[in-house]
């Protein structure tokens, strides 16, 4: 029993009065023997007495702070972790702090370890090395089922044979809640996920989107600090998935529950998460913000893997008033030197399309003006209308393709540009990101 931390909050060594707290729980005061303020694990709690409590022996004071810095130490701490299946390395020694309270997705392909790494979280799988904490302690001995912990399923893993009602209730029941408590932690779940009604039907009786809805609710019905979820929207078709993804951000907002969201969709994750981390290949490439992550990536990976995007190689000439010079086959790019310094000469040139604009003979020539600073002149080969975007590839004189994206801001008969039409495409400084090459 090692998973619960208490606080320490206020010691008076003269009287040994100590406040102290459980996690978010409410102030208690009792008197005991001289201790520092800090951090405890339970054994530490020994037992109460009379409204006193009883301290054991004091192990492991992990820092001299009130619980309301405890926040700044992470709900969960992935330390090194890895994972081999045979000689495969499914997770290849991987670092991650998430904090309480946050929405994180991890984004990646198809078999980069995703779902391996959300089973070790769960307790289904053991790391070959390295750690996981939970609250500041090691889960390594928890149990799955013991663990503050739930995880829905890819493909729900709902019970067929069993109604709504007692899919929910299952965990509930091993658990040992007492049976009116079930019953109403399971209405609480029913209204909660917008079951009302269904409690008796069995899932081949449900939609799709039902059936992800029983999951969710089995999964929060033992109200898990951390919640882990397996592409929980890969099944629904594009606009109940849209949908969902709002619903689910509102009830995470609504539970403050910790989620951690596993899909290899990107705009998926953008939507729903505070942050992401870009997985390849068992390890973490970014982890960032949605919008750092689209408009900043620190590799040339996560730039195309991100969104779309036109790369152009080239070699930097020159460095100065925070611009550098870049010889590309398109011809000379002034982009924004990046905040983290390129050191190579080699470098890669990401712009993203719709930062590309497009014009017939391009802007007034003002060489002082930013924006125009890039022209890059070309011939429009092909025209992909998508509704309220049109995507248009533009060859470069210099042969380079190119990327562009315009939003169909008015209504007309007709794309804004033709193929074969010679168009300019001009874009500032600061719409390029330099990366390694
Ligand atoms: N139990 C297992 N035995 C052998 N290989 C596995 C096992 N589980 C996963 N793998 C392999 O590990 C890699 C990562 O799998 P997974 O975590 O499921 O990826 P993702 O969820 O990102 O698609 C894949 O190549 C997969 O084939
Ligand atoms: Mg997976």
């Amino acid at each position: 029993m090692n998973a619960l931390g208490y606080w320490v909050t206020r010691f008076r060594g003269d009287d040994g009065l100590v406040v102290w707290q459980r996690s978010a729980c409410a102030l208690r005061t009792s008197r005991v023997e001289p201790l520092a303020i800090g951090r405890y694990s339970l054994p530490v709690i020994a037992g109460w007495e009379a409204g006193r409590v009883v301290l054991g022996m004091t192990e492991q004071v992990v820092k001299n702070s009130a619980p309301s810095e405890s926040a700044a130490t992470p709900l969960l701490r992935i330390e090194a972790v890895k994972k081999r299946f045979g000689g495969f390395v499914a997770v290849d020694g991987l670092s991650l702090d998430i904090k309480a309270g946050e929405f994180f997705a991890l984004l990646g392909p198809s078999g980069c370890g995703k779902t391996t790494l959300l089973r070790m979280l769960a307790g289904f799988e053991t790391p070959d090395s390295g750690r996981i904490l939970l609250g500041g302690e090691d889960i390594a001995p928890v149990l799955p089922h013991q663990r503050p912990v739930n995880m829905m399923f890819q493909n729900y893993a709902l019970f067929p044979h069993l109604s709504v009602a007692n899919n929910i209730a299952f965990g509930l029941k091993r658990a040992g809640l007492p049976r009116r408590e079930v019953a109403q932690r399971v209405a609480e779940m029913v209204a909660l996920a917008k079951l009302e009604g269904m409690e008796k039907r069995r899932p081949n009786q449900l939609s799709g989107g039902q059936q992800q809805r029983v999951a969710l609710a089995r999964a929060l019905a033992r109200r898990p600090k951390l919640l882990l979820l397996d592409e929980p929207m890969a099944a629904l078709d594009k606009k109940l998935r849209e949908s969902t993804q709002l619903e689910l951000i509102a009830l995470q907002k609504r539970l403050g529950t910790t989620f951690v969201i596993v899909t290899h969709d990107q705009d998926e994750a953008m939507t729903v998460a505070d942050r992401i981390g870009v997985m390849r290949a068992g390890k973490l490439e970014q982890v960032a913000a949605p919008r750092r992550l689209y408009e900043t990536p620190t590799s040339r990976w996560v730039a195309e893997f991100v969104g779309d995007v036109n790369i152009l190689d080239g070699n930097v000439t020159s460095r100065e008033h925070g611009r550098l010079t870049i010889a590309t086959d398109a011809g000379a790019v002034v982009a924004a030197a990046p905040s983290q310094p390129v050191e190579a000469t080699s470098v890669a040139l990401a712009i993203r399309p719709e930062k590309i604009k497009l014009s017939r003979r391009g802007p007034a020539a003002d060489p002082g003006h930013a924006d125009a600073m890039n022209r890059l002149d070309g011939e429009i080969v092909e025209v992909g209308y998508v509704g309220g975007l049109t995507t248009y590839k533009v060859r470069l004189d210099a042969g380079t393709m190119l990327q562009a994206r315009m939003a169909n801001t008015t209504r007309l008969d007709s794309d804004v540009y033709q193929t074969g039409q010679h168009v300019v495409a001009w874009f500032a400084p600061d719409d390029c990101v330099v990366l390694d090459r």
